[in-house]
């Protein structure tokens, strides 16, 4: 083994997994695999029948509406791991779940803002509207499932042929405003500092650092082959 690939990650080329294997086997287990949550917490829920002495706590629909936030926080930011775990592993194939998981943490904060409009409000619209403009981090919250909302909408193949690469990869950028936005959602939820939002917080900031970094060295490279020259003197200066 030489010195470099005993230092580099292990690279799974796409190829070592067919694709066919990945359409019919690994993303339909990762499609049921991402509904698990919701299906634990409906069953528990109808089992228990919301009652405050049953495994969901003394308050049900908080507890509710709670795991159906971190579960939508979660699938966020796993969308936007994939470019760097792709980037470190060289796993490629990593690209074609991105799609599906963040539209599962779309689905996530659907069922989020449902759960909170019935089970929290009870369709009180009055309410609901005091509390979007009076609330910070409900305010937060509500602009950031529209951006969210927004992705979702123009994700299909056909979006992105109407929009064309360009403007479609612009809009979709904006999945780093939603990323921030929902940790910011998280903490101004939690009243004092707490530690869970500033974990998830510290997990979205190195995401988001590795992207700044990757766009550095490449503007770096990118200045060097322009100006060769230049290079080579910074080099012989070293
Ligand atoms: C991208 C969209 C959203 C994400 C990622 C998100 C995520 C979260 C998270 C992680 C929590 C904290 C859960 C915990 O304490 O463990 C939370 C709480 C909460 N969110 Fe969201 N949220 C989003 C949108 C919304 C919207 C649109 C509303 C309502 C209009 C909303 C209302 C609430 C409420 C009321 C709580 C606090 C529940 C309580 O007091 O126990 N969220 N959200």
């Amino acid at each position: 083994m030489t010195r470099e690939t005993a230092i580099l990650p292990q690279a799974i080329p796409t190829r070592a997994i067919k694709p066919q294997t990945i359409k019919y086997v690994v993303k339909p287990l990762v499609f049921a695999s991402a509904l698990m949550p919701l299906a634990w917490v409906a069953w528990t829920a109808v089992a228990s029948g919301l009652g405050p002495t049953g495994p969901l706590g003394a308050n049900p629909i908080e507890y509710i509406n709670r795991f159906l936030g971190d579960w939508a926080i979660r699938f966020l930011l796993l969308a936007l791991a994939v470019t760097p775990v792709r980037g470190i592993t060289s796993w490629t194939f990593l690209i074609r779940f991105r799609r599906m998981i963040g539209l599962f943490a779309f689905f996530y904060a659907c069922m989020h803002l449902s759960s909170y409009i019935v089970l929290d409000q009870f369709f009180d619209w009055t309410e609901i509207w005091k509390d979007i403009t009076k609330r910070n981090y409900i305010t937060v919250g509500m602009v950031n499932f529209v951006l969210l909302a927004s992705l979702a909408a123009t994700s299909t193949n056909g979006m992105i042929k109407r929009l064309g690469a360009k403007r479609w990869t612009k809009l979709h950028k904006l999945i780093y405003v939603i990323g921030i936005a929902a940790c910011l959602h998280f903490y101004m939820m939690r009243k004092g500092v707490q530690l869970e939002p500033i974990i998830y917080a510290g997990i979205c900031a190195v995401l988001l650092a590795y992207r700044v970094a990757a766009h550095l060295k490449k503007k770096a490279r990118a200045g060097r082959a322009e100006n060769p020259d230049r290079a080579g003197a910074g080099a012989a200066h070293r």
